[in-house]
């Protein structure tokens, strides 16, 4: 296989679309609909053009052939986005400055999962939030931030982002929880080790059952992941982070994302937070209204 700068010109008929498609469900629960073709050529396309590979089903007996998985996980990688910013969806950041920390001020540990953490703007984001609400009274802050794909925790694990990902952290929290690179890294910005220290990363299929997480969160994000799955595999995963939350828990998702087709527990509090019902340790009656 030699890598070409031409397009792939090969065309992705039915039957291979059927395939990838159903592998990427069996892998990882991602829902690709009828439709997607284009979309899934022009991205698979990219992958093959750096391989050397000119059709669609080489390419799929080429990722099923691959033992080591990471062929399958590339191809993951690039049929999902991994979009993400730092304080994204800024009403969950008020709600946890309002209810969350509050409820939790006590605590001499935070344990929080950021699951789907991406590129790792959401955990860092909520380190750091935590940290402004507490100031030197903070409890140890323990973040676990997941994702499938191993490349992604990668760059997370390295925390360094360009100077417009910072567009949204005014200066001053910046220059506390970011240090600038110098000459020609100057444009980039790592987050500080303490931050860092606060966070630690695993890789988690979300379609799977969670393995060796003991921890049971009194706080779990999991936005813009699930648009990605089926009504099944949502409440099925739904269901998991039920039983892995402290009653009284709350469950962020994203604004775009809803629990309205799918059977659970959990109390509606407001768009894109839910409460596993019961009061979190400690936590006084009363407290529990949306913000
Ligand atoms: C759009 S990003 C969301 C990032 C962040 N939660 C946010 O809202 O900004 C979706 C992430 O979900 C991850 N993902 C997709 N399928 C997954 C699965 N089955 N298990 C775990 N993570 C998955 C992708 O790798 C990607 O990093």
């Amino acid at each position: 296989m030699t890598p070409s700068t031409q397009p792939v010109r090969a065309s992705l008929s039915a039957r291979d679309f059927d395939r990838i498609r159903k592998l990427a469900f069996d892998y990882c629960g991602l829902d690709i609909s009828t439709g997607k073709e284009e979309l899934v050529a022009s991205r698979l396309g990219k992958i093959m053009r750096k391989l050397g590979i000119c059709s669609y089903s080489d390419y799929f007996e080429y990722v099923v052939g691959d033992q080591s998985t990471q062929a399958l996980v590339t191809m993951i990688d690039s049929l999902t986005t991994n979009h993400t910013a730092f304080f994204r969806e800024q009403q969950h950041f008020d709600f946890l400055n309002q209810q969350v920390f509050p409820a939790l001020a006590h605590r001499p540990q935070l344990d929080i999962w950021s699951a789907a953490s991406s590129s790792g703007e959401e955990p860092y984001s909520v380190a750091i939030a935590a940290r402004e609400f507490y100031g030197s009274a903070s409890p140890a802050i323990r973040i676990l931030a997941s994702d499938i794909s191993t490349r992604i925790l990668e760059t997370a694990r390295q925390a360094t982002y360009d100077s417009v990902r910072l567009k949204a952290i005014p200066r001053a929290v910046q220059q506390r929880y970011f240090l600038r690179g110098r000459g020609a890294s100057s444009d980039l910005y790592r987050v500080k080790p303490e931050v860092r220290a606060d966070v630690r990363f695993q890789r988690v299929n979300l379609t799977e059952a969670f393995g060796d997480i003991t921890t049971v969160f009194p706080l779990i994000l999991c936005r813009n992941v699930m648009i990605y799955f089926n009504a099944t595999t949502q409440e099925a995963l739904i269901h998991r982070f039920f039983q892995q939350m402290e009653p009284g828990g709350y469950l962020f998702i994203g604004h775009s994302e809803s629990l309205n087709r799918i059977e659970h527990d959990f109390e509606y509090v407001c768009p894109a937070i839910y409460r596993k019902p019961g009061l979190l340790k400690g936590e006084a009656a009363g407290r529990s209204q949306a913000a």
